[in-house]
């Protein structure tokens, strides 16, 4: 870490802590900021070329002065201690090398700063956290958690079944209900391999109306988007992640309120994340609920930010 003056940064906009307030307030001249020079941004070779958040992050990032590289969280030539900072972004892989992932993890936070940290990232990979957050008074989707040896039971109608740590679509089907045989083998076969299902009622808005991520940076509301995935029929994604489209959202004051208590939740417990995404869906009772919070690697949907999000991310990155 070295000193750079504050006025070094040319942004606007920054959301300066109360430290960084404090340090700023009252002087007519600029003071000394503690900020980062040199960042890796993580990413995996089957992602490169397909994030469409890195590109805009690291222009910003290389117009506040920090030196940033593109690495692969698996390569062995990586030296993470020379990193000020450690920010896993694409490392859309990690579901399939779990071990290997959760253990790079350890390695790397003991070297320098990781963002988002271990413990949040762990969190947030096994969703029966969605459990957690009904118990505090979130909205979720409804939700059975089957673990292995646990009976099967389905809702009535289309369901869903996924599995308690996955991400992309992968592992994940719908089914109707003349198919059950086939989601008892779905089931069964990631029962097989110790993993805990999730059985939710399939929610007709998520395939008519989408899904809305809602994009946290410093633990507070930057901007969200409206996301489509095709979900298959009773088949498994093949690849890295399903098939998606975007497009531009204004988030309602709901779906504001419903995604805060989320990050509040787990700033009280973990700590304010660096970035957080909060998937939020329309329930089948016409309120906003949570499919799905992201902190381990999610797309911040940056082309769907204003400008004073960009540099929201950039002061959230380099302080
Ligand atoms: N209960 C549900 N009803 C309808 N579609 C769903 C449901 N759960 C998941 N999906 C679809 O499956 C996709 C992947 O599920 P999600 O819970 O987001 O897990 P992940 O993204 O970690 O694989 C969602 O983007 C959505 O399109
Ligand atoms: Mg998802």
């Amino acid at each position: 870490m070295r000193l750079r003056l504050a006025a070094d940064f040319p942004h606007a906009g920054f959301e300066p802590g109360p430290l960084a307030r404090a340090s700023m307030s009252g002087c007519g001249y600029a003071r000394l900021l503690p900020v980062i020079s040199s960042l890796a941004w993580v990413t995996t070779a089957q992602a490169r070329g397909h994030d469409v958040d890195e590109p805009i992050a690291l222009r910003a990032l290389a117009r506040a002065g920090l030196a940033v590289e593109v690495v692969d969280w698996d390569d062995p030539a990586a030296d993470w201690g020379r990193f000020d900072r450690v920010v896993l972004r694409s490392a859309w892989d990690y579901p399939d090398r779990m071990d290997e992932f959760l253990q790079w993890l350890d390695r790397v936070a003991a070297l320098t700063d990781l963002v988002n940290p271990p413990a949040t990232v762990r969190w947030s990979l096994d969703k029966r956290y969605l459990a957690e957050l009904a118990d505090a008074g979130i909205p979720i989707t409804p939700t059975r958690f089957l673990a292995p040896g646990e009976a099967v039971e389905f809702p009535a109608g289309r369901f869903v079944v996924k599995p308690a740590v996955g991400a992309g679509g992968r592992d994940a089907s719908c089914y109707a209900p003349n198919q059950l045989e086939q989601a008892r083998s779905h089931i069964a076969r990631l029962h097989a391999a110790g993993r805990v299902v999730l059985v939710q009622p399939f929610l007709p808005s998520i395939a008519e109306l989408g899904e809305w991520p809602m994009v946290f940076l410093g633990g507070r509301f930057s901007h969200s988007a409206c996301k489509r995935v095709s979900l298959p029929q009773a088949g498994l994604v093949e690849g890295l992640f399903a098939a998606e489209e975007n497009s531009a959202h204004a988030a309602s004051g709901e779906q504001v309120a419903v995604a805060q208590a989320v990050v509040d939740h787990l700033s009280a417990r973990l700590g304010t994340p660096a970035y957080a995404r909060v998937d939020l869906v329309l329930g089948d009772d016409g309120r906003a609920c949570v499919l799905e919070v992201e902190l381990a690697e999610p797309s911040l949907f940056l082309p769907f930010a204003e400008p004073a999000g960009i540099d929201q991310l950039v002061w959230v990155l380099s302080r």
